[in-house]
């Protein structure tokens, strides 16, 4: 007789899973055997391709174009997959933009934009969640960045904003105690559309790759695999913790030694 995946009969409700590592995050639960529910903001047909993906895998599915940084969206989403899939046993806070905003040129919209989008969506995504989790318990992970460690001018908001996910996590980590276990996902370079302008260029591709031990960028999937261990019954005594993903690429700094 072959065995349960993992994640059968539950449900995940993920944002912005239209490309990229929400993708591949969709994906990775739906083939351990979840029905996942994702958001998006614009992609509609990047959004059908991975509907149609998660039903090929014999899961159900439901992709709404819900933005992030709207509170009352956010909110709308996570009752639609309650009521269309059933429950909500795993989110996965994942939506984020990220673009150049150094520290003196940065605009008020786009410091508004960026720190609601990453850091009120997430809040507002698990403060919506929160009420349809199983008596069971659940499972909340936010996707940060290894930009949230360390200080980043150029990239102002951005690296703020993913810093406030991390105390997000541990906040929230004691707040949704005992029942429900909260980490966050820190990647590095990772080749998606968010990095494409350097994952596309040759020369700082290659000057980018130099400095990850593990000898590559990252792949969408590399990062779904550390979410599906956070997510799972492998990481039940884990919570408030920021697992690293980035191939060794932070090792020099995070342990202050200078290159
Ligand atoms: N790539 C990296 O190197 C890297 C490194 C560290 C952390 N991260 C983080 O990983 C997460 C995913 O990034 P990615 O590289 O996969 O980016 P991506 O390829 O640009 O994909 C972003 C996804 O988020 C969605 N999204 C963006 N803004 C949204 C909003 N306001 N509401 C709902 N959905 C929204 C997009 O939907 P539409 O396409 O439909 O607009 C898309 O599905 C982000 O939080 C990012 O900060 C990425």
């Amino acid at each position: 007789m072959s065995e349960m995946p993992p994640f059968s009969g539950r449900v995940a409700v993920v944002t912005g899973g239209s490309r990229g590592i929400g993708r591949a995050v969709v994906l990775a639960l739906a083939r351990e055997g979840a029905h996942v529910a994702f958001s998006y903001r614009k992609a509609a047909k990047d959004a059908r391709d991975v509907v149609h993906a998660v039903e090929r895998l014999g899961r159900r599915a439901l992709a709404v174009a819900s933005d992030a940084a709207q509170p009352d969206e956010t909110e709308d989403f996570v009752q639609k997959a309650r009521t269309e899939l059933g429950r909500v046993d795993i989110v996965v806070a994942n939506a984020g933009i990220a673009g150049p905003a150094g520290w003196e040129a940065v605009s008020l919209p786009a410091w508004r934009e960026t720190l609601e989008t990453h850091l009120v969506g997430a809040y507002s995504l698990v403060r919506a969640a929160r009420p349809h989790f199983p008596v069971a318990g659940g499972s909340v992970t936010l996707v940060s960045s290894i930009s949230g460690l360390v200080a980043n001018p150029e990239f102002l908001p951005y690296s703020v904003a993913k810093a406030g996910m991390l105390s997000l996590t541990r906040s929230l980590a004691l707040a949704l105690a005992p029942k429900v276990r909260v980490n966050a996902v820190a990647p590095g370079w990772v080749r998606t559309g968010m990095t494409a302008p350097l994952h596309e260029s040759a020369s700082s591709r290659e000057t980018l790759r130099r400095g990850i031990p593990r000898g590559r960028w990252g792949e969408p999937d590399d990062v779904a695999a550390a979410v599906l261990f956070l997510a799972s019954d492998m990481a039940r005594f884990v919570t408030g913790e920021t697992l690293v993903v980035d191939g060794g690429g932070s090792l020099r700094w995070r342990a202050g030694v200078a290159d």
